[in-house]
């Protein structure tokens, strides 16, 4: 049944543009004086410097360095842990392949966790299952701006002396006991693109506050080379993957909204929980206990045995009220992705899966139950700062009016 228009079309703000953004005439201000001052290299310039001090601090730890992309960020913390060829690094078969493709830069293998098909996110008994002698690090992501259960995690990562990446590119300012996402493990790495909690249009940055992976990370983001050293060289393998002063002066300013944005974003999606708490047959995500969620988007469980096509019935049914939504979120499991399942990697090599061991690419679905559940029924919908009460009561009221023109 396809849901009647009864009342008039809201238009929610998006994070693609200025509507559900918070670009204003700081930004505008800090980018022109970049501009004026014709330095446009961080290497050079004040904000870049700016930005690491101030992100540094925001979090709590010793050390932040900017790059150009949440994906950089990820391979910079991967090259900091410096594998072998053919180590493995586990991590989640639900993530951006930002997350994923780093790890096979640097030769090592990634080896999926399954995840927990309320949340998407990877747990301790997920990682445990395909830990091996071979495992170099973990890295978890931290989905749609809800913490994975860091407790256990680290419990599990430490007892086997094993360092753990967050990925944080989703969950600016999440907290998990107290603490940040992103502070917990050996290292955690944020994405500026965009549609995330505070952006630059295409950004990064890696955090840590042990000194010799801060080193590595400051090296690998610089082409290794040893800048201020004695005798400096291009010390090992590398890459160039500065930010411009142009991204880092946005993303300065940009900090300074952090609070309110991530703020703004708990208390209209806190509203939306209350309004739709009692539709029977969706159910929204919930952070575990102890810890809070930042809401890089709001996501619900839709269970089709009450919801006529389930999560993709439900966004059909959204469309009409010109709400748009993400059933499945990434749609598959990255195992099924062509990277993975080809091993379509560097010419017809086949590097680094070729050094695997079986186990370790066995990509049987059987194996990801947790993910597919999860994917089946996860429907992804949109949130940002500039959502008003309004806006979340058109939401709500949409969403009601959909399941029921859905129900079974
Ligand atoms: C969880 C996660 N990790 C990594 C990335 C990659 O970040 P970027 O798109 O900035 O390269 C993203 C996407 O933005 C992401 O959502």
């Amino acid at each position: 049944m396809t849901p009647t228009l009864e009342k008039e079309i809201i238009k929610l703000p998006s994070d693609q543009d200025i509507s559900g953004r918070t670009f204003g005439a700081e930004e505008i201000r800090a980018v022109t004086e970049v501009l004026q001052s014709g330095v446009l290299i961080t290497t050079k310039g004040k904000y870049g410097k700016l930005l690491e001090k101030e992100f540094a601090e925001k979090l709590g730890v010793k050390y932040a360095y900017a790059c150009n992309s949440g994906s950089a960020a990820v391979h910079v913390a991967v090259a900091a842990i410096n594998p072998n060829p053919g180590d493995e690094i586990v991590t989640t078969s639900v993530t951006d392949m930002g997350a994923l493709t780093p790890i096979i830069f640097q030769g090592a293998i990634p080896v999926f966790a399954d995840v927990d098909p309320k949340t998407l996110n990877v747990t301790a008994e997920t990682i445990e299952a395909v830990l091996s002698e071979r495992t170099k690090a973990i890295i978890v992501t931290h989905l749609f701006g809800n913490p994975c259960e860091m407790k256990a995690i680290m419990e599990l990562a430490d007892s086997r002396n094993i360092p753990v990446i967050e990925d944080t590119a989703q969950s600016f300012l999440a907290k998990c006991d107290g603490k940040y996402a992103g502070t917990i493990g050996k290292i955690g790495a944020f994405s500026f693109q965009q549609g995330k909690q505070m952006t630059t249009g295409e950004g990064g940055i890696v955090v840590t506050n042990d000194d010799d992976l801060a080193r590595r990370m400051y090296l690998f983001i610089n082409k290794a080379w040893g800048y201020g050293d004695a005798n400096p060289d291009h010390y090992f393998a590398s890459l160039n993957y500065r930010m411009t002063e142009l991204q880092a002066a946005v993303s300065y300013e940009q900090l300074k909204k952090l609070d309110y944005s991530v703020a703004q974003r708990q208390k209209m999606a806190a509203l939306l929980d209350e309004k739709i708490a009692d539709i029977d047959g969706i159910e929204s995500y919930k952070p575990a206990e102890n810890s809070t969620m930042t809401y890089w988007k709001f996501c619900l469980r839709v269970d089709d045995a009450k919801i006529e096509d389930g999560s993709v019935g439900l966004a059909k049914a959204l469309k009409v009220y010109d709400v748009a939504s993400a059933p499945r979120y990434v749609v598959k499991p990255a195992y099924k992705c062509m990277i993975f399942r080809d091993q379509n990697t560097f010419g017809d090599s086949q590097y680094p899966f070729n050094l695997a061991r079986p186990e370790a690419v066995d990509y049987n679905d059987a194996r990801f139950r947790g993910t597919i559940k999860g994917l089946h029924d996860v429907l992804v919908l949109p949130i940002n700062e500039k959502y008003t009460e309004q806006h979340i009561e058109f939401l709500a009221d949409s969403i009601r009016e959909a399941v029921e023109a859905t129900r079974k």
